[in-house]
């Protein structure tokens, strides 16, 4: 019987994994030219923790499990509430504003399909002890860096940016009780989702005067700033905060990339303020990333009230866009060696096996034939694993040579042994 791979799980074989890698080495260098430092956690966590604050849609989606002292826990479905953790743990000896990254493996039991999966890859950074809008502009800028870097453009993809607080002080002022606020964002969240029947629909379901629902659809189809001055005071502190945000990243030469979006509502229970995702303009695929600030989040984990932003961006919507684009097999660096040692018979495979150890040994990557097949063989063996040099070593060995052969040139030179030695170490 063949066993079958888990629903929404993928193996990943070596190409998928030169994918995997360069995807998240170019997270890693991003992060690390923004000035954010890697941190990571456990894979799981008490249950508890993500029933905390991380909201229903996530709850539903644990993967949980008991151990044997009857503990229930759960595989991480983010990194959020752990970074939120380990943070409280060190307040004190923490220097402040903390910038860190982290490229968690990640579980969630969602319904599996295009860009959403059970298990993936996500990058995160957060801000944490700052408050200020640069902030919040520094998270998108970083985002943006990575997505540029790859090859995409304010043609390819779009920061649609939105403010909690803001939505906040707007229903409240329609007389919308704040305990019921939480409620109305799940719904709010779903407006880019849903055909627009279906949203107003759901929307008067949990608001039953239509006067207000008007309003509140009104308020979401604005699509800039300046238009919002006929909901919400100018001088308020929501307002000012992300026009501040907007104006910052235009300085920061990423504001081309950015717009406002009141449809931005977030799916995750914790986030206060400027919430954001980047899209693929055609509107055809899941969200790249999303993130947002997060003000009360290490307050509820029973820390003191320090402010945080953020954002996580998964691997497979991002793999799916740059595949549409042709972005991604060109930019694939070729796994190569330096060298692969070949030899003419089996009288000198001793010799073979020598010469590539003492080439590793040296720091170079080399490689041989187990079985020594003929020459022509061995030499279509070293360019299909597109070795730099071939070692050829054949009856000259007798006289303390052996031949090297420039793979991109073809042009081959009999090299003493001792000489070719003495240079590898050099
Ligand atoms: P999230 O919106 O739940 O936010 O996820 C962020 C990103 O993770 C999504 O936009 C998507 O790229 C990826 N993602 C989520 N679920 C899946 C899935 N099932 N399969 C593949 N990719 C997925 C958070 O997780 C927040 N903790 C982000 C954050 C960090 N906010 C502040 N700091």
């Amino acid at each position: 019987m063949k066993i079958p791979p888990v629903k929404g799980t993928r193996d990943f074989y070596p190409p998928e994994m030169a994918v995997r890698n360069w995807i998240i080495d170019g997270w890693k260098k991003v992060s690390v030219r923004n000035g954010f430092e890697e941190y990571d956690g456990p894979i799981f966590e008490l249950l508890k923790m993500f029933q905390i604050k991380s909201g229903d849609e996530i709850v539903e989606q644990l993967f949980s499990l008991r151990d044997r002292g009857g503990r229930d826990l759960a595989l991480r479905p983010e990194i959020t509430p752990t970074l939120a953790r380990m943070v409280n743990q060190r307040i004190n000896a923490l220097s402040k504003p903390i910038k860190w990254f982290s490229v968690p493996r990640l579980f969630r039991a969602e319904r599996p399909q295009k860009g959403r999966l059970r298990e993936f890859f996500q990058w995160n950074i957060d801000i944490i002890g700052e408050d200020s809008p640069l902030a919040d502009a520094e998270v998108i800028f970083t985002t943006v860096d990575y997505l540029r870097e790859i090859g995409l453009t304010s043609k390819d993809i779009k920061v649609k940016i939105s403010s909690r607080q803001l939505l906040a002080d707007y229903l409240i002022s329609l007389g919308i009780p704040e305990d019921k606020l939480e409620s109305i964002y799940v719904i709010l969240d779903k407006k880019n989702k849903l055909p627009p029947d279906t949203f107003e629909k759901i929307l008067a379901e949990q608001i039953p005067d239509t006067s207000t629902v008007r309003k509140i659809l009104d308020f979401m189809s604005v699509d800039s700033i300046p238009q919002l001055k006929d909901f919400v005071e100018e001088g308020s502190s929501a307002f000012l905060n992300i026009k501040c945000v907007l104006d910052n990243l235009d300085m920061m030469g990423v504001g081309d990339f950015c717009l406002y979006d009141p449809g931005i509502v977030r799916g995750l229970a914790y986030y206060t303020g400027i919430v954001f995702e980047v899209h693929d303009v055609a509107g055809e695929l899941r969200a790249i990333c999303g993130g947002g600030r997060y003000d009360n989040l290490l307050r509820d984990f029973g820390g003191p009230p320090v402010s945080a932003t953020g954002m996580g961006m998964g691997d497979c919507v991002l793999e799916i866009l740059l595949k549409e684009r042709g972005l991604l097999e060109k930019q694939l660096p070729k796994t190569k060696i330096d060298y692969f040692v070949s030899c003419v018979d089996e009288n000198y495979k001793d010799v073979t096996v020598e010469v590539t150890m003492k080439l590793r040994s040296a720091g170079f990557s080399a490689n041989f034939s187990y079985k020594i097949t003929k020459l022509s063989k061995q030499l279509k063996q070293a360019s299909e694993q597109n070795a730099a040099k071939c070692i050829i070593i054949g009856d000259e060995f007798k006289n303390n040579k052996l031949a090297v052969k420039d793979m991109a040139t073809g042009q081959q030179e009999l090299v003493d042994y001792d000489e070719f030695l003495s240079d590898i170490k050099s």
